[in-house]
């Protein structure tokens, strides 16, 4: 029988057993916040040029035009709210000793709703960094006044704390999320089109070793056929019912071993008084 969310039964069990849970995250958990996604039909991607607004010689080359662009993207960002996706990731979190929260999105959503310390592997968009002492200052001040900032210590450009096409991940948040697909036992992937590498290679690792992986998307992604299960709808919808059906069932699951463990106990006081 389906169970009321109408996921299949055998995924949420699946899923209740796995004991060291990943979850990564792309645009699309934000897009019902009112953040545009890259790669859909209303995507930023489809209106501008990656290679004009998103790289290190097109900062070079106007880097006022690269700041309003960030700093457009900045205004929408701060008018958002964490929305019921966001939200279910936080109550999943607060029910596996061992998770990790990865994610592509520089929107800062995810700290938001509550979730601790998401891997960051773009980066942030609430922060800069001076492109000569490298220095990472935080920049809340929206909207941004004057374009481009400049380093409070030494004048320089500060440069968007994100990564642009062509540069490596930040190394820490790469081995971060890296340890935690090599050896989880289940992960969720959460509107990513899963077209952007390295982070597209993360649930192949968890794969290939092992693990039980799930996306939650409206659309079938590049890694649907190599992966257990697409859970087709918007994040929003799905992920609240999923996590309702894995804490009921994990919940189970523990009162069971609860009582079975009192059973035991019980017997061997019993013993014990004979
Ligand atoms: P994409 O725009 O490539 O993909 C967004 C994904 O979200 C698609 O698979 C959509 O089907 C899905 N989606 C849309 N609405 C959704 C919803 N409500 N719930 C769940 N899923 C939904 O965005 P990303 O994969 O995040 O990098 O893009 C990855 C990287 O490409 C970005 O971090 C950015 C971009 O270029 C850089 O700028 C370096």
């Amino acid at each position: 029988m389906e169970p009321a969310s109408g996921i299949a039964h055998g995924l949420i069990e699946r899923l209740g057993r796995s004991s060291r849970l990943v979850v990564l995250t792309g645009s699309g958990v934000s897009s019902e916040s009112g953040i545009p996604t890259f790669r859909g039909e209303e995507g930023l991607w489809r209106q501008h040029r990656a290679e004009d607004l998103a790289t290190w010689e097109a900062f070079e080359r106007d880097p006022e035009l690269v700041w309003n662009w960030y700093d457009y993207r900045r205004r929408i960002i701060a008018d958002a709210e964490p929305n019921r996706g966001h939200k279910a990731i936080v109550r999943l979190e607060g029910d596996f000793d061992d998770f990790t929260l990865v994610t592509q999105n520089v929107d800062g959503l995810h700290e938001r709703a509550g979730s601790v310390g998401p891997v960051e592997l773009h980066g942030n968009i609430w922060r800069a960094r001076c492109t000569k002492e490298h220095t990472i200052v935080d920049l809340l001040e929206n909207p941004l006044s004057p374009i481009p900032p400049k380093c409070a210590q030494c004048g320089a450009l500060l440069r968007p704390d994100v990564v642009w096409f062509g540069e490596p991940l930040p190394m820490e948040a790469y081995e971060l999320s890296h340890q935690a697909a090599s050896t989880c036992d289940a992960m969720l992937l959460v509107g990513p089109s899963a077209v952007v590498r390295p982070a597209a290679s993360l649930p192949l690792v968890a794969k290939h070793n092992g693990a039980f992986v799930v996306e939650v998307n409206p659309n079938y992604t590049h890694i649907s056929a190599l992966i257990e299960a697409t859970l087709i709808g918007k994040a929003g919808v799905v992920l609240p019912k999923l996590v309702d059906a894995l804490l009921d069932r994990r919940s189970g699951m523990r009162s069971r071993s609860d009582r079975q463990d009192t059973g035991a106990e019980n017997e061997v006081k019993e013993q014990t008084a004979s």
